[in-house]
Formats: structure tokens, sequence, C-alpha cells
């Protein structure tokens, strides 16, 4: 049975952690949920450091740490579920630093893709599920404020820009979905995708034998890691 793994972006509020949230629940025992910056040790104390505005830092120091909790959440956690067959449902991945740091900072998003290749050795989430909504309309929905929602909703409509141009970049595993819609009307949506892409994920595999996920493809050698507990709070 192949894991199938999962990440959700879009802009602060745009609704993440709820469907993130949504969606492991709906899966069950399967779904390892996981969020980012954190999920393992060394990220959650990267995460901290990163959320707090009182800290300076540098926007290519801020891209080095997002693609260490990263490289760590991949091996320690992502690689071993994904081994396991389980569905990986991450609360922001990859895409975050490519339109955070890549695009709204000025970074560039190859740049950013370079380091992030280096950090995760070619991983990446078989779907994407971008969260479409105007960034104006989000920053009014109710939520925390850390250091990029700070920085206003200039910063988020650079964001929102940058993952349109992911989604345009990246069709293969880019799903967008408009999230000005109810909770349950983009969940419904979301699920249908996934059950789609596991109904395919075992056809493939009854008929031909093994079809591994393309993060599996990619992952260590089996046996090595029992799978991950479940993981994420609300963020
Ligand atoms: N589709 C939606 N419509 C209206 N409000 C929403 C929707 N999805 C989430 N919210 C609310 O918006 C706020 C931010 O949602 P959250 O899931 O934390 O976003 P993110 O993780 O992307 O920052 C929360 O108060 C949440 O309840
Ligand atoms: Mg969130």
């Amino acid at each position: 049975m192949g894991g199938l793994f999962v990440s959700f972006e879009g802009v602060d509020r745009s609704g993440k952690t709820t469907q993130a949230r949504l969606l492991a629940q709906a899966l069950g025992d399967r779904a390892v949920l996981v969020r980012e910056p954190g999920g393992t040790a060394l990220g959650e104390r990267l995460r901290a450091l990163l959320k707090d505005a009182a800290v300076a830092l540098d926007a290519h120091a801020e891209a080095l740490l997002f693609a260490a909790a990263r490289a760590q959440l991949a091996v320690e956690v992502v690689r071993p579920a994904l081994a396991a067959g389980r569905v990986v449902v991450c609360d922001r991945f990859v895409d975050s630093s490519l339109a955070y740091q890549g695009a709204a900072r000025g970074l560039g998003i190859d740049r950013v893709l370079a380091i992030n290749d280096f950090a995760l050795e070619g991983l990446r989430p078989d779907v994407t599920f971008l969260l479409a909504v105007d960034p104006s309309a989000a920053a009014a929905r109710a939520g925390e404020s850390d250091r990029f929602e700070s920085e206003g909703v200039r910063l988020q409509r650079a964001v929102a820009d940058g993952y349109e141009e992911l989604a345009r970049r990246f069709p293969e595993r880019f799903v967008r979905v408009a999230a000005d819609r109810p909770v349950t009307a983009v969940h419904q949506f979301v699920l249908r995708k996934v059950q789609e892409l596991l109904a395919v994920r075992a056809r493939g595999s009854a008929a031909r034998g093994a079809t591994p996920a393309a993060g599996e493809r990619a992952a260590a050698a089996p046996g090595d890691h029992a799978p991950a507990p479940q993981r994420g709070r609300e963020s």
C-alpha cells in the first residue's frame, strides 16, 4: 500500500490548519498530521525562534532555518510514514519557503528551491492544495498574529502572487482550491481529491504490483523507522 504526501499552502488565515486537521480526522489512523515548522523536537524549537518578532532574523538566515526544520521533519517523520504506507498531511511544506522567502522576501524562488533540494534530497508532496483566498479577506478572520502577519497585507499579497506562480510552475502537484467558501465545502473538495488519488494508487498497486508514491520512491531503505506518532497543534 503506497503512502501519499499531502500539503496545504496559502496565505495566513487561508484555512490551512483547519483543513489539514479535518483531512487527517477524515482519514483516521492512516493519517499522520504534521505542521511546519515543527513536528520534531528541533523543528518546534526553531518554530519558536522563527515566530518571535523580537528575534532579529535576516532573510537568508530565515530561509536556512526553515530548511533545517524541514530536513529534520523529512527524515524523522515524513519519509518513514510514507514508507509505511501512511498519508502524511502537512500544514505547510517546501512551497511556503518558496512563496515567503523566495517570492515575497525577494531571495528568488530558484535559490530557495536549491537550499530546499539540498535539505530534502528531492522529497516533494504528491499533492499540494493551494487555499486561494483574498489576503485582506483572510486577514479579517480570527487568528493568532506572528512575524509575517504583523507585516501586513502587502506581504501577504506578495506571498499570494508567489503561490500563484508556483501553481503554474508545478501543475502536476498543485491543486488550487477556492477557500473563500465555507469550511465544510472546502473540506469536501479536498477529501474527494485525496480519495481519488488513493483509489488510483490502490488500482495501480493491484494491477502492476507496488507503485510507490513520489515521496516514497525517494524514501530511505525500508524497515528503518516505526510509523510516526500523530502530531500537530493549532497554529
Ligand atoms: N473557509 C473558511 N471560512 C471562514 N473562516 C475560516 C475558513 N477556514 C478557516 N477559517 C477561520 O479562519 C481562521 C484561520 O484559519 P486557520 O485554519 O488557522 O488558517 P491558517 O492555518 O491558514 O492560518 C480561523 O479562525 C478559522 O476558524
Ligand atoms: Mg495555521
